[in-house]
This record gives structure tokens, sequence and C-alpha cells, in this order.
């Protein structure tokens, strides 16, 4: 094998330790980096109860950025809470549309990383990003608000059509999102703050 294909792990570590080690914890980070080398502030993650969406948590934890947790049960909420999560909506809860939109008031996330892909919830997110930043709007425009809300699609839970019922104005984006492809793309963005070199390995 060529060595950039390895990666040495620390003594004792088990097979089982190697392979989770790399693909889901990488892109959590790079959700983050990806937040701060576009300019957003906080963060909106489908399916959060994920092993993907529980690092994810402690790392927004860690580094201070709010994060706005999207579950589909009750005691996924429970989960992220013994966490120490702050904002978790719950997609199956009546009042959820309104906890979702209270929940982007409050951390003013602007970026979403969407496992689901399919069905309606991107858009409901942009919406209520966008219900959300024509709070503080002092005019109205009927393009819409001037905020840019970034969804990005990274996982296909929900293999149905991703359906955009466009009610949040005209600042927006709906792109992919791969470990690899996001590793150059972050390289380009911000230099040497990269967190992997795809030509050398970690
Ligand atoms: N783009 C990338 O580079 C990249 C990298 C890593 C991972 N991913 C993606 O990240 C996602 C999470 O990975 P993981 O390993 O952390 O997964 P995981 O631990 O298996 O968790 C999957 C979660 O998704 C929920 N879920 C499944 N189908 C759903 C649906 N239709 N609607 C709402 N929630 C649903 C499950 O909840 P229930 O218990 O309710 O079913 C569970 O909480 C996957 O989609 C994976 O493909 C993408």
């Amino acid at each position: 094998m060529r060595a950039a294909d390895c990666l040495p792990l620390p003594a004792g570590a088990t097979a089982a330790d190697g392979a989770s080690c790399f693909v889901n914890p990488l892109t959590a980070l790079g959700m983050v980096e990806t937040m701060r080398a576009e300019g957003h502030k906080a963060i909106v993650h489908t399916a959060a109860a994920s092993n993907l969406g529980q690092m994810l948590v402690k790392i927004c934890l860690k580094d201070g950025v709010p994060l706005v947790n999207v579950v589909r049960k009750p005691d996924q909420v429970a989960l992220l809470r013994d966490l120490g999560a702050k904002h978790v909506v719950d997609t199956s809860a009546s009042a959820f549309f309104e906890d979702l939109t209270n929940a982007l008031v409050a951390t003013n996330a602007t970026i979403a990383f969407d496992a689901i892909g399919g069905g309606k919830l991107g858009s409901q997110i942009l919406t209520a990003m966008e219900i959300a930043a024509n709070k503080n709007a002092t005019s109205y425009s009927r393009y819409g608000s001037t905020t840019f809300k970034q969804l990005y699609i990274y996982g296909g839970l929900d293999v149905s059509p991703t359906e955009l019922a466009r009610s949040f104005g005209f600042s927006w984006a709906v792109g992919g999102f791969l470990l690899t492809p996001m590793s150059a793309y972050l390289k380009r963005a911000t230099g040497d703050k990269y967190l992997i070199d795809p030509n050398k390995g970690l």
C-alpha cells in the first residue's frame, strides 16, 4: 500500500477503533470548519442523534459554536440533551416548525447540514432561517431577506426527491457535501488550516 493510504493507530487501538476514527469524526470537524470558512456563526444538523451528530454536539460545545439539532423521536432529544446539547427540536412534535424557528432566532444559524436529503425538511429549515432573519428586518422586500442561507445535503437517509417550496427569498443555496472534496475545498479556502491534504493523507 502507499504510505499515504495508511493511518498509524496508537498502540492498543483495535481494528474497530481504527475503522471508526476517520470518516465521521473528520466530517463533523469539516462541518465546523466549513461554517467558519463561509462566514456563518451557528449550525443546523439533521438526523442529529446519529453517531456523527453526537460527535458534532461535543465539538460544538468545546468550540462554543451554537448548534440546532433536528431529530425525529423524543428519546433522541433526551440522548442529545444528556450530552449537553442546548437546542434540540423533534420533527415528530406538533410544535416542530415553531420550535425550529425559535432555535434559529436564538442562534442565528444560517448553514445547515442535512443527512436526510429527501422530502421537505431541508426546505423547512431554509424557510425557518428566512423567518428568523426577517425578525430583525427594518423594512419589507418582496425579494426576501438579504441573509444568505446555505443548505448542504451530505447524506441520503431518505432517497425520495428533495422538495424545495421556495418561501425563503432569493439569498440561498443548496449543495452537496462529501468528506474528500470538502477537504480539498477547505485546503483552497483556508490555506494551511485545512484538515486533510488529499495528496499526502492526514
Ligand atoms: N457526506 C459525507 O462525507 C458523510 C460522511 C459521514 C457520514 N455521512 C452520512 O451521515 C449520516 C449519519 O451517519 P452515521 O454513521 O452517524 O449514522 P448512524 O449513527 O447510523 O445514525 C443514523 C441516524 O439517522 C436517523 N435516520 C435514519 N433514517 C432517517 C430518516 N429517514 N429521517 C430522519 N432520521 C433518520 C436514525 O434515527 P432512527 O433511530 O430514528 O432511525 C439515526 O439517528 C449518514 O447518512 C451517512 O451517510 C456522510
